[in-house]
């Protein structure tokens, strides 16, 4: 049989849902048999231009990474934060890549200003279409004498004002009727024993609080997901002695500390119609951290693809611009004591 193929392409949308604009639907045709099969072009799955988005916890860090992931994949991108020095900063190197920007301060365990902040993205991009929730903060300590307060400021930063942007965001989204996407930070912290109780509940509440809004919001085509990183060494990390980042390339078989561009691509996927499908999911980003602790003993310990130079390059950054002074490794123990402390008493430093 003689196979004539041709291909024809067509948008396609899906109903009620601005992010379904960009598919595009290859025909295939050949002389006995018509078939479609609908594919998008990877390009545009991934496309983001003419999106607004906004970043909490924007200003450094991992934060700055999915800013500067949002703005390079076509997004307008508002930066969210309380730190007013570095934020204006991270804003207009989004502004550098052709894209539009605001920093908004907000503290984002304060309802009203989470609010306002909504109103005041929306106010300068017009809509809102992705929201990244992002802002956290560790208090480490052991947990038999963790003071309440400090319990409650972890939980509250990290778990509470997750969920009060949300529900801001959400509500901005359901008016607009074009569906949206919500990703939140949740950590490996959530699945495995990391850090302190606060924290650990904390993203293990992201995660279970992600699953529930997306169930309830997927009527509105709305997308709500999240992302658990490793160990990044971002200012949270500045304190962390050597020894230790050593120790976590020991346990990590892709043999490096995760940095905040290894996390450009799972956020853009999140964002972006190529995960129109994808909704309540947990996306583990750790180098298969939290897949084996027995490398060493099993002898499987490859050279590193990242350099130790190459893992600290944004947090010299961070750190530079924050004007925070640091060593060579990109280290100062006192920016988070508390974790400093932490940790030297759990190698005996
Ligand atoms: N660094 C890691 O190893 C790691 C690993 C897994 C998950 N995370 C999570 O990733 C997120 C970002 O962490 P990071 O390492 O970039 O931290 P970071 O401390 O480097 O940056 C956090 C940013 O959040 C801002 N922020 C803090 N409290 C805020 C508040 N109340 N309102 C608004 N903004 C606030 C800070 O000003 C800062 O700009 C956090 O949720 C953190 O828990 C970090």
């Amino acid at each position: 049989m003689r196979l004539a193929v041709g291909f024809s392409i067509r948008r396609a949308g899906r109903a009620g849902d601005d992010f379904g604009l960009a598919e595009c639907v290859i025909e295939a045709q050949h002389t006995s048999m018509s078939s479609v099969t609908p594919c998008r072009a990877t390009a545009t799955l991934f496309d983001l231009t003419g999106k607004k988005a906004l970043v909490t916890g924007g200003a450094v860090g991992i934060g700055r990474g999915f800013a500067l992931a949002l703005a390079a994949a076509g997004a307008d991108v508002a930066i969210v934060d309380i730190d007013d020095k570095v934020g204006p900063i991270t804003a207009e190197e989004i502004r550098g890549l052709g894209r539009d920007s605001l920093y908004v301060r907000c503290d984002v365990t304060q309802r009203e200003q989470v609010q306002a902040m909504v109103d005041a993205v929306v106010a300068r991009f017009g809509r809102l279409d992705i929201a990244v929730n992002n802002a956290g903060i560790a208090i480490l300590g052991a947990d038999e004498t963790l003071a309440q307060s400090d319990w409650d400021k972890v939980i509250g930063v990290n778990l509470t004002g997750a969920f009060l942007c949300c529900q801001a965001e959400a509500r901005q989204m359901i008016a607009q009727q074009s569906g949206g996407k919500i990703i939140n930070t949740a950590s490996m912290s959530a699945t495995i024993a990391n850090c302190n109780a606060s924290y650990d509940a904390s993203k293990a509440g992201i995660v279970h609080m992600t699953k529930t809004l997306a169930a309830e919001w997927g009527c509105h085509n709305i997308n709500v997901n999240c992302i658990s990183p490793s160990y990044i060494l971002s200012p949270m990390h500045a304190s962390t002695p050597t020894v230790v980042r050593q120790r976590i390339r020991d346990l990590t078989p892709l043999g490096y500390v995760e940095r905040p561009e290894d996390l450009h691509g799972p956020v853009v996927f999140l964002a972006s119609a190529a995960s129109n499908y994808v909704t309540g999911h947990d996306l583990m980003v750790d180098g298969g951290h939290t897949l084996n602790a027995w490398l060493v003993p099993l002898g499987r310990v490859l050279p590193p693809r990242v350099s130790p130079e190459q893992e600290t390059v944004q947090l010299k950054h961070d750190l530079t611009v924050m004007g925070v002074p640091f060593d060579a490794d990109g280290i100062n123990p006192d920016l988070h004591p508390e974790i400093a402390n932490a940790f030297k008493a759990a190698f005996g430093l």
